[in-house]
């Protein structure tokens, strides 16, 4: 009985030494976590100090080009992946919240017959309504505009109505949606423009071919808008926003991008005019930031946005210092208080020419101060890592909106995904355009 008595006591000593070893143990583990807490809280104070000095710098040029060469280039600030944020954290896009950050790039179908939107068109949107933004494809602001057979347009009232059957049938699905304005400028051709020759800021011919009603032809050369021209542009601009507007949109995208008439302007391969839209880059960007001005006379900056796209050579298209150009006009995009960028990066075609900002979005996300949009390849897994970086605040789609109307849904699940159809891209008919198959459906 004693022995059974001592041997209970030594065990239960044994139970006492080994609770206060863990004891011991607990609170070393406690205060290492605390350490760690703080260190992350020193970081992150660190992070958004860097990120403050970042969005403080003087950002004239000829900083810019140091800054980008010395403190980005050789000495990259150390990026802490922030992965609480991604494609579906709610953003507020100007006036708008949105439930996700996926959205739906512009996407060029010509399915308009006539140039006039359909109930094709408004079944196609309405699809892809769980986008947290659809950006339109680009649609022509007059008949001189019009670079693509059945391309649509918003010049005329049949083409308001045909806009308005699209609108109403993406917000009836909850979706938000914005019209993408466009002038394709030296991008086009006679034989789509009523016989008359195309127009541009000078007489240069961009690179390569269009399909018209004479079949397939290459880019002739323009015609040099006259200064007074100019103006009209401008107007067609704020025309085709109030037409929006009538029509039911949301918002407003311009067409900065890919050798249309904006680039046009802004890169010196196409601009050599002596005036005041030429030359220098503060007259190269004197025409968009006009548009920009006419736009947003309509909907107010906060529901415009805009696609440039620095580093593509799409019709040819090049600038002597492309760093020093797009620069200057993203710093001078700051001042409308835009709903954001719209930013494409180079494809591997840009990448084998001549792009020489590569990647894109991290170099002006440093200058732009609004909401940034990354496009350009990205799929779920890039997406979510741009955004945990901090170098885009949403993401585009373009490939991978046209074969899956339900690409959110499928992102949240990681669903297998449909592969698109480049034969079906440029019309005619519902074939590759609203017969991709639905998750439920497949
Ligand atoms: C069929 C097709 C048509 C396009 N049309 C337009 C257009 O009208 N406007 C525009 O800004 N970009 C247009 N783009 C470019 C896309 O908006 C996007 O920049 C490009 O597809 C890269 O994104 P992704 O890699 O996600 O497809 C088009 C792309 C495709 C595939």
């Amino acid at each position: 009985m004693e022995q059974e008595y001592f041997y209970l006591e030594r065990k239960c000593f044994r139970f006492k030494q080994e609770h206060s070893c863990l004891e011991q143990e607990h609170s070393c583990l406690e205060r290492e976590h605390s350490c760690v807490e703080r260190e992350h809280s020193c970081l992150e104070r660190e992070r958004s100090h860097l990120e403050r000095k970042n969005s403080h710098l003087e950002l004239d040029d000829s900083r810019l080009e140091r800054e980008s060469s010395s403190s980005n280039a050789q000495f990259p600030i150390p990026k802490i992946m922030n992965t609480s944020i991604n494609l579906f954290t709610p953003v507020q896009l100007g006036s708008y919240t949105l439930p996700n950050r996926i959205v739906m790039a512009p996407m060029t179908r010509l399915r308009a017959i006539d140039n006039i939107p359909n109930e094709l068109m408004a079944t196609y949107y309405a699809q892809r309504a769980s986008a947290g933004l659809i950006v339109t494809e680009c649609t022509a602001i007059s008949p001189l505009s019009l670079g693509y057979i059945n391309c649509p347009g918003i010049y005329t009232e049949a083409q308001i109505a045909g806009w308005r059957l699209v609108t109403d049938a993406v917000h009836q699905q909850g979706g938000r949606i914005f019209i993408q304005l466009w002038h394709s400028g030296r991008v086009g051709h006679p034989a789509l423009l009523g016989g008359e020759l195309p127009v541009a800021p000078s007489a240069i011919a961009g690179v390569g071919s269009l399909h018209t009603p004479i079949g397939k032809v290459s880019l002739e050369t323009p015609r040099a808008l006259e200064i007074n021209e100019i103006a009209v542009i401008i107007e067609q601009f704020r025309q085709g926003a109030a037409n929006a507007l009538a029509a039911g949109f949301d918002g407003v995208e311009l067409h900065g991008a890919f050798g249309y008439l904006i680039d046009q302007f802004l890169q010196d391969c196409s601009n050599q005019r002596t005036d005041e839209y030429g030359g220098s880059m503060e007259n190269r960007s004197r025409f968009v930031l006009q548009v920009v001005e006419a736009v947003a006379s309509v909907y107010g900056g906060d529901r415009v946005g805009i696609k440039l796209s620095p580093s593509n050579t799409f019709y040819g298209m090049y600038d002597s210092n492309p760093k020093e150009t797009f620069s200057y006009v993203i710093n001078a995009l700051n001042s409308f208080g835009l709903a954001y960028l719209h930013l494409m990066e180079a494809n591997e075609v840009d990448l084998s020419t001549r792009a020489v900002i590569n990647p894109v979005t991290p170099y002006f996300r440093q200058i732009f101060k609004g909401t940034l949009i990354a496009n350009g390849g990205y799929d779920h897994s890039t997406g979510n890592d741009i955004l945990a970086k901090n170098d885009a605040d949403l993401v585009s789609f373009g490939r991978l909106f046209i074969a899956n109307p339900d690409l959110p849904q499928r992102f949240q699940i990681n669903a297998e995904l449909n592969n698109p159809d480049p034969q079906t891209f440029y019309g005619p008919d519902a074939q590759g355009y609203t017969d991709y198959s639905f998750l439920v459906n497949s």
